[in-house]
Formats: structure tokens, sequence, C-alpha cells
């Protein structure tokens, strides 16, 4: 662990974390215990804003600046019942504006919102607000949440989102109520798909951004299950010139932070790989990655399965018994090598999050090509649009684990829940 100090969590479930080394205080958060450095005001002149990039980087709508009166209208002044959410940093709200002035609408007319109120009474929270909004300006992909606005006004810092109809992955996975029904196995591929691109956008060329927060929490769905991620607070430029990491105070959430990174504070764009396979191996088995109501050999999610993910036959032990048996095996069994390698304790052994999407692809691929009859796979046209954006399709040979290369196969039909 180097110097690095790491805190005790409270909850069941991974908690959004600053491991620091010296001086903590904590942060007033309902899910778990949120600990940082630095309890210092930073105005939001201080925050650098981060370099701008060419091209469709900028092309995204500027976000409005709301006022807090508006904000509070739209959300019928923060009610409970409108409560989609609480995380570290504060709670987020349904609202409603009006779609072309953006003022606040009548509920239920309108364009539907995501409001995040930060606690105002901690101000830890301000730099990563300020991270958050340079970025969301600057990055615009299918994959990563619309930020539609912001509220800076004396104490309050807010930011508006667009709204994500089903919510986080977090809740489909590990809810348990009616509402969230089990996800099927095309459904956690599809949703690892869109992750996947949306982290190889922001380290593609063109962004060349760490994410430093990838966690089912930040996964966002719209209403057809396309994944998007948000919460940028943490995100960070990746290096430049001839450094291969940046430096960095340890931040991040328990059980998804790579190892390197938290015993030596070097950050690099296989950090968030490590994080993707964290989550892999969530989709797989259906449990959180870190859970003290387990026995305590199965409180690290990653640790337990590890032995059980590097077997072809074993796998299938420790798969979400809410799939109920409706998965592929071969397809699980790959997807089991793919996170193996994601986990891998080199970073450089972990792919690249480019073959990461590679990889997904072939295997939602092949799932199309076993659900599908042989007479429609022959009628069945080219799926170029739902490849990769900015994909280059050059071929790429990815290791799933069993032993086995993968190859790019035929391009299937789209795929369905
Ligand atoms: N744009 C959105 N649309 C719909 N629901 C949202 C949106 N943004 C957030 N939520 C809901 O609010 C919850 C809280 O989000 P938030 O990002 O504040 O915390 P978190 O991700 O759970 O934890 P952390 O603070 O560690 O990131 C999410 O889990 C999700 O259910
Ligand atoms: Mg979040």
């Amino acid at each position: 662990m180097g110097n690095c100090w790491v805190a005790e969590v409270k909850t069941d479930s991974p908690s959004h974390v600053v491991f620091a080394s010296g001086r903590n205080s904590k942060h007033g958060s309902k899910k778990g215990t949120v600990l940082s450095a630095s309890s210092r005001r930073v105005s939001a002149s201080s925050v650098p804003l981060t370099p701008g990039s060419e091209g469709e980087i900028l092309s995204s709508s500027k976000p409005k600046s709301f006022t807090f009166s508006e904000l509070r209208t739209a959300t019928r002044n923060f009610r409970p019942d409108s409560l989609l959410g609480e995380g570290g940093f504060g709670a987020v709200f349904k609202g409603w504006i009006d779609e072309h002035t953006f003022a606040a609408a009548k509920p239920g007319t309108g364009l539907i919102i995501a409001v995040k109120k930060l606690n105002p009474e901690s101000f830890q929270g301000h730099r990563e607000w300020m991270t958050e909004v340079n970025y969301l300006t600057q990055l615009s992909h299918p994959n990563l949440v619309k930020l539609i606005g912001y509220c800076l006004e004396d104490e309050q810092r807010l930011l508006v989102y667009e709204f994500m109809p089903r919510g986080s992955l977090e809740n489909h996975l590990f809810r348990r109520s009616p509402y969230y029904r089990p996800l099927s196995w095309s459904l956690r591929m599809k949703i690892a798909l869109g992750a996947g691109r949306g982290l190889a956008f922001l380290h593609s060329d063109k962004a060349k951004v760490i994410y430093r927060d990838f966690k089912t929490s930040n996964v966002l769905l719209d209403s057809n299950y396309n994944a998007k991620l948000s919460d940028f607070g943490l995100a960070k430029d990746g290096p430049s010139g001839s450094k291969s990491h940046v430096s960095t105070r340890v931040m991040g959430t328990y059980g998804y932070a790579a190892p390197e990174y938290l015993s030596t504070g070097h950050l690099t764009a296989k950090s968030d790989v490590y994080s993707f396979g964290v989550v892999l191996v969530e989709l797989l088995t259906g449990q959180r990655a870190i859970d003290k109501n387990r026995p305590s050999e199965e409180h690290n999610l990653v640790e337990w399965a590890k032995p059980y993910l590097a077997s072809k036959r074993r796998v299938i032990r420790i798969m979400d018994s809410r799939l109920q048996g409706q998965y592929s095996v071969a397809g699980a069994q790959r997807t089991a090598g793919l996170a193996l390698q994601c986990l891998s304790m080199q970073a450089k052994r972990r792919p690249s999050m480019d073959q990461v999407v590679i990889a997904l692809e072939q295997l939602q691929d092949a799932t199309d090509m076993e659900r599908t009859p042989k007479t429609e796979l022959k009628s069945s046209g080219h799926r170029g649009s739902d490849r990769a954006h900015n994909m280059p399709r050059r071929k790429i040979s990815v290791d799933v684990g069993d032993g086995k290369v993968a190859r790019p196969r035929p391009a299937a039909s789209h795929l369905n829940a």
C-alpha cells in the first residue's frame, strides 16, 4: 500500500472514496465513508480548465447556466418523491423543463432532467463539480451522459443531466424489487459493450481522458438499455508528452481501483481497464465488487472469483443464479477470460479499451449467431452503424482466455433484449 491510507468502509456496497495519506475528514455521505486529504475551499478559478480538443468534442451544445430558483421549480422544490438516488456528493432529483426555452415546466410535460444537488454544507465536492462541468462541456459521445446545464449560485452547486429512464446498472444488477427484473445475458453484454465504447472514446486520441471512477452506479441506462457513463468528477487528462502516467492523489471506489494505482498513485488508462474487468465480473456473477455480508473469503469479489474465471469448467459455478441458466456457456467463458485479462496484476498485460470493445463485439456477434436461425442470417445486412463509434475497423485478435484467439466474425443482426 506504500504510504497510502486506506479507509475502512462501513457499507456493504462500494463507496466513493479518496484514499489519501495524512489528514482526512468525513464527507457527509449516506452511502459510506468518504475521505479527503483536503478540506480547503477551492475557488472556481483555481481549478484549471481542461484544454479543449478539436473536432466533435467541441461540437456539443453548451450547457446552460440555470438559477437555483429555476431548478427548485423544475424539481418541485426537490421533493422527496422526485428523488432518483443519492451518492457521495449529494442527491439526484427528477425535474421537468421546456425543451426549447429550458424554463421550468409542469411535471409530465417537456423534457425530463436529472438534477444533482451537491451537499451545500461541504465544499469538498466543488473541485469535482468543476471537473465534471469542464469535461462534459467538451466531450460528446453516444455513450456519455449529456450535461444540459449547471447552477453555481452562492453556496449552491448543481448539475443538470439528460434523464436516463432506466437508472443505473447498479440498481438493475443488485436491487431486489419487482421494478428491477433480472437483466438477461444479452442485455448484460449490450450494456458492457456500450460502457466499453464510452471508455474507449475517453481513452482515444480525441479525448485522452482517464475516467477513474468506472463502476456500476456510474453506468446509466436509457429506455433501450444503451449505456452512458456519468460522473466525471474524478476524470483526469491522460499523460502528455513522453510521460507514461499521471501521478495523483489516490481517489476512486473500493473494489474497483487498480492495484498499482492504489499502491503508487500512478494513473494510466489501464487503471480504467482494471475497473472495467471488475464490472464484467459483477455482470457475470450478479455480485457486488465488495460485500461485507458475504463470508469473509468472499468479501472481495475479484479475489474470490479469479480461480473460477480461469477455469472453463468452474466459471459456470459462479454465474448469476438470476440468469436461470439462460446464457451462452461459450459466451460466459469468453467473457470470463476477457475479464481476467482486464484484471491482470500487470497493467501492461491488460488489453486496451479498443481491444476490449472489439472482443465484446465478437462476443455479441457470436450470441446473435446462436440466437438467429440460419435462414435469417443469410439475409441479414451488415451491422455497420452499431459498431464502435470512431472505432478503427482493423482486425485485432484478442485472446479471450480459453486459449483460442478470437477473430472478427461476420456481422449479424441487431441485439435484442
Ligand atoms: N441522469 C440520470 N438519470 C437518471 N438517474 C440518475 C441520473 N444520474 C444519477 N441518477 C441516479 O442517482 C443515483 C445517484 O447518482 P450519483 O452519481 O450521485 O451517485 P453514485 O454514482 O451512486 O455514487 P458516487 O457518488 O460514488 O458516484 C444513481 O445511482 C442513479 O440511480
Ligand atoms: Mg455516480
